[in-house]
């Protein structure tokens, strides 16, 4: 069945690989972004799709359209981005839900929140369980992302409670693949591009941090899954790869990859940088039938070209 569905941050990374899928099957979307972190480059293919429409709009003030479903992606992801106005990441988040879920409440529209493992901070278990509440710091420079997001998946499920609307709170960890921000500290990306220039590769740290690293076209899926599944079944539900690399193997890896001559230099570490991240996904196996699908070296290879063109 056609759906109209509204896209927040429809022109960021993950939001145009979505926009992608759903006009693949289909539907008509409507992509909202004000172009933050998002780009025109990244949905440029879909322009001339008669079913694709893009409007430019801060998810901060309300939005008045008639749609069937809402992916809420709207907001920086990465720190240097989100560190660049905290004040405005906080907004995005918080008052971007109370205005997504409101005009979902309006057109009784099923709305999913694109969450975060930040939501666990430095977290005390491993790997990350839904049930687990983390440990995170409400004043360090974090917080605005970390905080803003948890603010929102309590919008969600006060909106569920109190006015039984169908949400869906997907925790999503570290996801990389095609556009990427070239340089927004991301560490796939910060290390792939390095790589390709020549350049030093920055580890913070020593290097045994560890990371799970998911390929977009998984996380889509899970997503797409996501909405679609039973309406009792609300999340929050961890999507991510559960595979674990330290950011030593990682850099090794893109090196050699990419048969680059860049040495490994490390720096301090930043503030509030959690140690280990790994997602615990029984509950998106079991729930969603999904788990990832392309390895590491698979999801890196289409990454590097991507990043090879554009460089
Ligand atoms: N990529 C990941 O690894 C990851 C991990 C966890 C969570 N997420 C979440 O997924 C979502 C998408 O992340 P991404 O990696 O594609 O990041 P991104 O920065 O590429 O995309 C975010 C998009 O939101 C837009 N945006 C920002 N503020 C806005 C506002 N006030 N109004 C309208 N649009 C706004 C940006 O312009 C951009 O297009 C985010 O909510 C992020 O928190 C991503």
């Amino acid at each position: 069945m056609t759906k109209k569905i509204l896209v927040t941050g429809g022109a960021g990374f993950l939001g145009s690989h979505l926009c992608e899928r759903l006009l693949s099957e289909g539907h008509d979307v409507l992509c909202v972004d004000n172009y933050f972190t998002g780009t025109k480059d990244n949905i440029l293919h879909l322009m001339s799709n008669p079913k694709f429409e893009v409007m430019r709009h801060d998810v901060t003030f309300p939005l008045y359209v008639e749609v069937d479903e809402i992916y809420n992606l709207a907001c920086p992801a990465s720190p240097v981005h989100y560190q660049f106005d905290p004040v405005q990441t906080t907004k995005t988040s918080v008052h971007g839900a109370i205005n997504m879920l409101g005009l979902a409440k309006r057109v009784q529209a099923r709305i999913l929140q694109a969450s975060t493992s930040e939501v666990y901070g430095d977290p005390e278990i491993h790997p990350q369980t839904e049930d687990y509440w983390g440990k995170v710091n409400p004043i360090g420079i974090r917080s605005c992302y970390d905080e803003g997001k948890r603010c929102a998946e309590t919008l969600f499920f006060d909106y569920w409670r109190q006015h039984a609307l169908e949400i869906k709170v997907v925790r999503i960890f570290n996801t990389y693949g095609p556009r990427m921000h070239p340089n927004d500290g991301r560490v796939v990306s910060n290390f792939i591009v390095q790589a390709l220039k020549g350049q030093d590769i920055t580890i913070y740290g020593d290097g045994q941090q560890t990371r799970s690293f998911c390929y977009v076209d998984d996380l889509i899926e899970a997503m797409i899954r996501m909405m679609g599944s039973h309406s009792d079944f609300t999340g929050p539900v961890n999507i991510g790869n559960p595979g674990e690399f330290s950011m030593l193997q990682l850099a090794e890896l893109v090196i050699r990859m990419t048969s680059s001559k860049s040495k490994i230099a490390f720096r301090p570490l930043p503030q509030d940088d959690p140690k280990q991240r790994r997602p615990d996904i029984t509950v998106a196996r079991n729930e969603l039938s999904w788990e990832p699908t392309i390895v590491l070296e698979t999801g890196l290879e289409k990454t590097i070209s991507y990043f090879k063109a554009m460089i």
